[in-house]
């Protein structure tokens, strides 16, 4: 592993000398290069011959030979190459002109080897190999360098996630845990969970109140470094190494399948996260790094087309528990028009799009200069991301009188989400809520149309509607709830598909006589991280964001 991690420093510099001794006295064209790419046995075809860092690519043939046409006469040209199941290899100054030119392929390991060792992203853990020694920029705050990103990223912070962990241990941020579940009993079935006595202190519900005894599956999608050895007997809390580093960089690189039900193109249920994932994880003394380049060389990576795909995300953004779909953006994608290869969108393009990077490693440690329209962002900005929310929905309000009545009509469309919206956890909630108020001021009464529930806390008894998947406890009955490993069914799922529209109308009463003055009617689109008692049990800091707004005036 160490000695390809120096040779990409190294190697470069050394190939310019040996370019010319690999020329060959054949006669070919002045602007183009040709030559063959093998392995140790023979000629492989089909191999990808690339310019490196361009898009100008050619394919062998069947028997193995390539022609690069069209170079700038005398300047020497990069080549890489690349094939299915080998690692990239070339990264080689060429002349043009050149002809019998050989491109050799060693192959990667066809299986895993679940002995390797997982690298730290973190250069702290003082080897060679660590991202950051050279995916990260420490003189520039704002780089956008893989590893800059991630750290700031919710994968990279999945397992120190404060939410998560107190959801998981049953406690509040400052500690306190909510008392052990209590249980009744049933001559018929024995016992059974009972709802929380909230005349005690109470701090939201937690995994281990329910499980004080076992782990749980938690970490097989929040810590899968971790959990890949123990997918089911990895607890959170008492992590070490590199599975406290979330969902970590070599994890997301180690990854080269994913294992899907035909019949359904989705995960098989209970088998969230590392289950559902097949590794290349390389065997002692070499490395493996998959991604979406494939002139990235010399160095043991290859190229991989499931990572610039949705699937790559599905086996932690599909979760089932107990028989009830729980995390689901990748099913709802899948279900949406988005999904459709020609026309649609992947997870990648809308979460990981090009910011203009135009490295993806630091260049003197060997990143190229790249067209940024190639490099993805780490970022992978969600839930708290006020920019990503601002841009998913659009509202539109319109009002009209009649008689001593105003009618309000707002439409809530899903514009821009490649999934329902909210997606994934179920915590998560938005309202839209909508007031009128007359020239003093003071709050038209709504005479028809939806209110907002007593679970949406400050925003309860307005006029509005909710957007959210409603889980209901199956023994306690406790609803809304997030506490998802035990049994429970979904009560009503209101939220917004990928494209659709939801329109809700409200009647408001216009106050009596002529100099009623200007009413003003306004819609909000607010997004919660959490419902409201969590929020407040957990003592989470998580405020509203507001997502859209409209407002109109009638004189
Ligand atoms: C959640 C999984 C995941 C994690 C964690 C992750 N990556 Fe990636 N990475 C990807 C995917 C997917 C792509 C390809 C995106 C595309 O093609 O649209 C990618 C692309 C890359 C690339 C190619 C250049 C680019 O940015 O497009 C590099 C280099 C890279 N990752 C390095 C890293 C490093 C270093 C870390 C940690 C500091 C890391 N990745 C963490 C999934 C991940
Ligand atoms: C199938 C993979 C998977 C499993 C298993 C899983 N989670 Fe999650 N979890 C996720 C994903 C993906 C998100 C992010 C979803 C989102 O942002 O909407 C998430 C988000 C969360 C959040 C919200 C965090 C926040 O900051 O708002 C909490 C809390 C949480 N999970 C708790 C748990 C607990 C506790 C368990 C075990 C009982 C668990 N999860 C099991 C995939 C999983
Ligand atoms: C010694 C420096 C160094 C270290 C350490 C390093 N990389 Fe890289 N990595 C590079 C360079 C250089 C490239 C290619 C840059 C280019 O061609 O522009 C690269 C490319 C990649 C790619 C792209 C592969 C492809 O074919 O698309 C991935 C993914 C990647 N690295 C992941 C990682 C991960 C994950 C780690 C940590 C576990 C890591 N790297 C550690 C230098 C490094
Ligand atoms: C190994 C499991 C895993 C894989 C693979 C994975 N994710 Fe996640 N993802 C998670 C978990 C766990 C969270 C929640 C972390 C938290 O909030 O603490 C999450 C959160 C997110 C979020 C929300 C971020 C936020 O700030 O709220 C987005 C967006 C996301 N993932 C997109 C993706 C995309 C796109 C891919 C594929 C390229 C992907 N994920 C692959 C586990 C994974
Ligand atoms: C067309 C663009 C688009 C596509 C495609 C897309 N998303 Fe999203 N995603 C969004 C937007 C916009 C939001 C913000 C709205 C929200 O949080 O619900 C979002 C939010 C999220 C969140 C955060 C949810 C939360 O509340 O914490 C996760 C997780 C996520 N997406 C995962 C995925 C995954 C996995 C895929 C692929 C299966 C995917 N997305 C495909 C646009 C997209």
């Amino acid at each position: 592993m160490k000695s390809h991690l120096r040779s990409r420093l190294a190697v470069g510099a050394m190939l310019i000398f040996f370019s010319w001794v690999l020329t060959s006295s054949a006669v070919p064209a002045a602007d183009a290069i040709s030559g063959v790419v093998r392995d140790a046995i023979g000629p492989v075809a089909g191999a990808t011959v690339r310019i490196q860092a361009t898009s100008q690519a050619v394919t062998t043939d069947g028997q193995g030979r390539f022609t690069v046409h069209g170079l700038p006469l005398d300047q020497p040209v990069m080549l890489t190459a690349w094939a299915p199941g080998y690692y990239i290899a070339g990264s080689v100054p060429y002349l043009p002109g050149s002809d019998g030119v050989e491109l050799v392929l060693v192959p990667h390991a066809s299986s895993d080897n679940p002995a390797y060792q997982w690298l730290s992203a973190l250069a702290s853990a003082g080897e060679q190999g660590n991202c950051q020694n050279c995916h990260a920029d420490p003189a520039s705050p704002d780089s956008m360098l893989p590893f800059d990103e991630w750290v700031k990223d919710a994968h990279g912070l999945s397992a120190q996630n404060p939410r998560f962990l107190t959801m998981y241990t049953g406690t509040d941020l400052a500690g306190n845990q909510s008392p052990p579940t209590r249980y009744g009993y049933n001559r018929d079935y024995g016992s059974f969970p009972l709802p929380p006595d909230l005349s005690q202190p109470y701090y939201g519900p937690g995994y281990r109140l329910d499980f004080p005894a076992t782990a749980g599956n938690c970490a097989a999608c929040h810590a899968p470094a971790g959990a890949v050895d123990a997918p089911y007997g990895t607890d959170p809390t008492q992590l070490s190494g590199v599975a406290t580093e979330g969902v970590a960089c070599d994890f997301c690189h180690k990854v080269w399948d994913v294992r899907l039900d035909p019949a359904t193109g989705t995960p098989y249920e209970n088998m969230p996260g590392v289950l559902s994932f097949e590794f290349r994880r390389p065997p002692e003394g070499h490395q493996f790094f998959a991604g979406p380049f494939d002139d990235v060389a010399p160095g043991e990576d290859t190229y991989s087309p499931l990572q610039t795909r949705s699937q790559f995300c599905a086996p932690c953004h599909f979760g089932v528990f107990w028989g009830t779909v729980i995390y689901n953006s990748f099913g709802e994608w899948l279900a949406s028009p988005y999904s459709d290869p020609a026309t649609g969108r992947t997870c990648q393009d809308c979460h990981m799009p090009a910011r203009g990077a135009t490295h993806f490693a630091r260049p003197e440690r060997g990143g190229l200069e790249r067209d940024p329209a190639g490099i993805f962002s780490h970022l992978m900005p969600g839930a708290a991301d006020q920019a990503l929310l601002q841009n998913t929905a659009e509202l539109r309000l319109a009002a009209e009188y009649q008689g001593d009545l105003i009618t309000v009509t707002v439409a809530v469309a899903n514009t821009l989400a490649g999934h329902h919206i909210p997606t994934d956890s179920p915590l998560r909630q938005i309202f839209l809520s909508v007031a009128a108020t007359g020239a003093q001021g003071q709050a038209l009464a709504l005479q028809a149309g939806p209110v907002l529930p007593q679970w949406a806390g400050d925003l309860a008894g307005l006029p509005g509607v909710y957007f959210a998947k409603l889980l209901q406890e199956l023994w306690t009955e406790v609803q809304p709830t997030g506490a998802y490993w035990v049994p429970t069914r979904i009560v009503e799922d209101t939220r917004l598909p990928a494209l659709a529209t939801h329109t809700s109308a409200y009647v408001f009463a216009v106050p009596e006589g002529r100099n009623r003055g200007e009413i003003t009617v306004e819609a909000r689109l607010i997004f919660r991280r959490a419902y409201d008692s969590l929020r407040q049990w957990k003592g989470w800091v998580a405020p509203d964001i507001l997502m859209e707004s409209a407002i109109i005036r009638i004189p």
